[in-house]
């Protein structure tokens, strides 16, 4: 059986006692979680969040990893604001890098994103890297692809599966290094379309983990 990734990515959802009420009812699930070796779970909160999220997987004793949602494509130094590779390796294990909404509102350049995958590279921080089509350059060394069309974010709809395994099996070719799971309003409801997929190894999940239950269910339908 393969080894499935689902990412929560939480945008700029959530503050401390949201995340601590999450916690409190993912615990519910727990049971889902014995086996490691079958699933991985990834939850991206905000930059301000990470040590709390941290602390709570440890206090409910979740087999969850921790990602970044983005990264300074400049090293430690004087660029206030930033939050660099080097600061966030002690805390995280995965960061999310190029994601569509990034590029629209803040215009991430190919060569910031470039960078990004880099000094993630060198601090040891997993790269999941969110490409919207298989015409886009996606740097040789990430560790994960997030095929993720920008129309297929929620409200969606979602792309195919049928399409998102082609363009999965050609981002596959080009990079074979890389494990390539799929976003885009992924539900409850059409999760397991995408996951018995045999092109794809997981899922990056927006609104639908904002809920705990529902958050839960997607995991037990996956
Ligand atoms: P969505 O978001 O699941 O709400 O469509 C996914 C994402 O933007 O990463």
């Amino acid at each position: 059986m393969k080894k499935l990734l689902i990412i929560a990515n939480w945008k700029s959802y959530k503050g401390e006692k949201e995340i601590e009420e999450w916690f409190g009812t993912i615990r519910e699930y727990s049971n889902l979680f014995t086996d490691a070796s079958s699933l991985s779970v990834v939850i991206c909160p905000s930059f301000p969040y990470l040590a709390l999220v941290k602390q709570q997987i440890e206090r409910a004793s979740l087999p969850f990893l921790v990602g970044a949602q983005t990264v300074s494509s400049f090293d430690e130094g004087k660029y206030t604001g930033e939050v660099s590779a080097k600061q966030l390796h002690e805390l995280v294990s995965y960061v999310l890098i190029g994601h569509s909404e990034r590029i629209e509102h803040f215009g991430e350049t190919k060569e910031a994103l470039a960078e990004k995958v880099r000094l993630a590279n060198q601090y040891g921080v997993q790269t999941i890297y969110c490409a919207p089509s298989n015409e886009v350059t996606v740097p040789e060394a990430v560790n994960v692809i997030a095929y993720e069309p920008p129309t297929s974010i929620s409200p969606g709809p979602a792309d195919t599966p049928e399409n998102a395994a082609h363009i999965a099996s050609q981002l596959q070719t080009t990079h074979p290094k890389s494990d390539i799971i799929y976003g885009g309003s992924v539900t409850p409801d059409n999760v397991h379309d995408f996951t018995c997929l045999p092109e794809i190894s997981g899922v990056l999940v927006g609104r639908a983990s904002l809920d705990a239950k529902e958050f839960g269910t997607l995991i037990t339908n996956a």
